[in-house]
Formats: structure tokens, sequence, C-alpha cells
């Protein structure tokens, strides 16, 4: 920016070099005169060249300083990359922590989470880094596709299951949701989504076939990112805490085996009329390291909390809050 304003102060100066030498032509009494004008002029401009070349070399030590700080920041992105995990260390982890929880039944609830535990601590976001594990992500783009609009954002009631270090809530967060609580059994887990500020509450509990101290219908939508396998005995406790009319939003990978079984309950809920599959397909790049697929199964849930169908009166009930949210707002 200061080198162009330098260059039009040359051309200026330039330009009464060139109206001193038209006036050499017009008068030869005047030459003397015109010359010393000359003289002077090239003196300016001379003065004003080194000017140039003097701030020249003020913003050359400027852009130097810049360079200087841009290495700064390279320096330290070299930094967090080598403090960070290359993908073998990630692959090797990641097949170490599976082969352990293949080994365990779902209902081997207290190893499943032990196994949890011992892996927030060596490096769970570390292996799950947002460039690589892209279904948290995808998760939250289903949410937005249900609710496109700010005041809807504001107004959805979100619970994350299985909500782990966080990585699904911050998503929902960065697309403008704002009622989110999280559900997650490791304590260790959920105490990095608790440093980070994640969730409104905390509840921690895991999903199964008991009851939890949460009533009938409450939440519009519950998430499961990469951890139904966990709990499909649990699907009927989550439907009960959806309203119906609601959603819940399950990203899984797609070749565990324990997904099937998950994948059978889902049928076997639909067949009962509990809630209805909407959509199910394959998510490319669930997790990109190791090539993993995900699938993504959008479920709405038809029945309340006690198995009946009060749908209307429920929907109803609900707009009207919304209403009120938004004129309060
Ligand atoms: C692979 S992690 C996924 C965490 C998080 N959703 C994410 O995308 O990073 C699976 C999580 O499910 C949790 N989990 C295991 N059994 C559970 C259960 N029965 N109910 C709820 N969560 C459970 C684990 O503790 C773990 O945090």
């Amino acid at each position: 920016m200061s080198k162009k304003v330098f260059d039009q102060m040359d051309d200026t100066k330039n330009k009464e070099v060139d109206d001193s030498n038209k006036e050499v032509d017009d008068s030869d009494k005047e030459v003397d005169d015109s010359n010393k004008e000359v003289d002077d002029s090239d003196k300016e401009v001379d003065d004003s060249n080194k000017e140039v070349d003097d701030s020249n070399k003020e913003v050359d030590d400027s852009n130097k300083e810049v360079d200087d700080s841009n290495k700064d920041v390279d320096d330290s992105n070299r930094e967090v990359e080598t403090e960070g995990m290359d993908n073998k260390t990630r692959t090797d982890i990641l097949a170490e922590m599976t082969s352990k929880l293949s080994s365990l039944k779902y209902t081997d609830r207290n190893d499943i989470v032990q196994t949890y535990n011992k892996w927030a601590e060596t490096g769970y976001e570390q292996v799950f880094s947002s460039d690589v594990f892209n279904a948290p992500k995808r998760t939250a783009e289903v949410l937005e596709e249900l609710y496109p609009f700010e005041i809807d954002k504001k107004g959805a009631k979100i619970l994350d299951v299985g909500a782990g270090t966080g990585l699904c809530g911050i998503e929902l967060r960065k697309l403008g949701f704002k009622n989110i609580d999280g559900l997650e059994p490791s304590k260790n887990m959920i105490a990095e989504a608790m440093e980070k500020d994640v969730y409104d509450r905390y509840i921690i509990e895991m999903i199964s076939d008991v009851k939890l101290g949460i009533q009938d219908n409450f939440y519009d939508v519950v998430t499961a990112c990469s951890c139904a396998r966990h709990f499909p005995d649990g699907f009927p406790e989550i439907a009960r805490i959806v309203r119906p009319g609601g959603h819940i939003v399950i990203l899984s990978n797609l070749d565990d085996q324990e997904d099937k079984e998950m994948e059978t309950m889902i049928q076997k809920l639909e067949d009962q009329g509990l809630w209805k599959v909407v959509r199910m397909e394959i998510v490319e790049e669930f997790f990109s390291v190791t090539n993993q697929r995900g699938i993504l199964i959008l479920l709405e849930v038809l029945t309340d909390g006690n198995g009946n169908y009060p749908e209307k009166e429920i929907l109803t009930n609900r707009t009207k809050v919304l209403r009120k949210y938004s004129v309060c707002t």
C-alpha cells in the first residue's frame, strides 16, 4: 500500500521535471533560471527518491518482521504437528482399542466404560481429531437439515448420548444449536468435554434397558455418534425420552459386527411402530485414516413414552412453546 503512495509521489515529481523542461524551450533568457529550476527540481526528485528508498527500506524491514512473525506461527504449527499423532500411531492405537472393545459384549458395561476411561488418558482426541474423524460433523449436519432456522436451533432440546469428550456437541454448537446436554458413562471422557464447557447439562449415566431419570418426551433429538453399538438394548429407552415427531440420529461404523445387532433392533422397533426409519445411508470417510465408512440412520419417534400415539396434542404444545420462545428472544 505505502509503495503505491510513494510511486504516485514519484510521478508527481517527475511531472514537475517535465514542466520545468518545457519552460527551458520557451525562453532562452530563462534558460539559466530554468536550468537552475531543473537542477533544483532534480535535486527534489533525488531527495524524494531517497525518501522513497528510505521508506521502501522501512517497508522491507516491516515485511521482514511479518515474515519473522509468520515463521513463528509456522514453527508453532510445526510443534503442534509434532505433538499430534501420525497416522501409523493412530491406526495402531485404534486397532488395539477396537480389538479390546470387540472382545466385549455390549452387556459388559463396566469393562467398556473402563476401556474408554483408559483411552481418554491415552489420547482419544488425538486419534479422533476433526481433520480425520468426520462422524461428529456429519451427525451435526443432519440436525441442521432438521432445524434449518436459527429460532428452531435455539429451541431444539438435544441430548448427545455416548457424548465422549464432546466432539459432536462442539460441531452442534458451531452450527448454532444452543440447548445441548451430554450423557456419558466414562468420567475421564466427559471430563474433557467439561473442560471445554461443551454441554449445558452433564448426565453421567449409561444407556441400557434401565429407565433413566429423564422425563418422557423431554428431548426433540437424541444424537448417538459412534456409540450406538454399546446399547442396542437401550433403544426403547431413547425413544421414551424423545417426543413423538422428534428424531434420533445414529452414525456408526459400518463394519462393526455389533452394529448389525443394532440394525436388527432398529428394524424390530420399527415393526412395533415405536419409530420409523426416515433415512439410512452410507457415509464415506467416517474415519479417513483407515478409509472407514459409516452408516447414518435417521429415525423419527412415533409414540410417547408409554407406547401411545398422542402425536397431535404434543406437537401442538411444542409449537406453542417454540412460538413463546421466539417472542421472548
Ligand atoms: C467411540 S466413543 C464416541 C464418543 C463421541 N460420541 C465421539 O463421537 O467422539 C463411544 C462413547 O460411548 C460411550 N458409551 C459406552 N457405553 C455406553 C452406554 N451404555 N451408554 C452411553 N454411552 C456409552 C463410551 O464411554 C464412549 O465415550
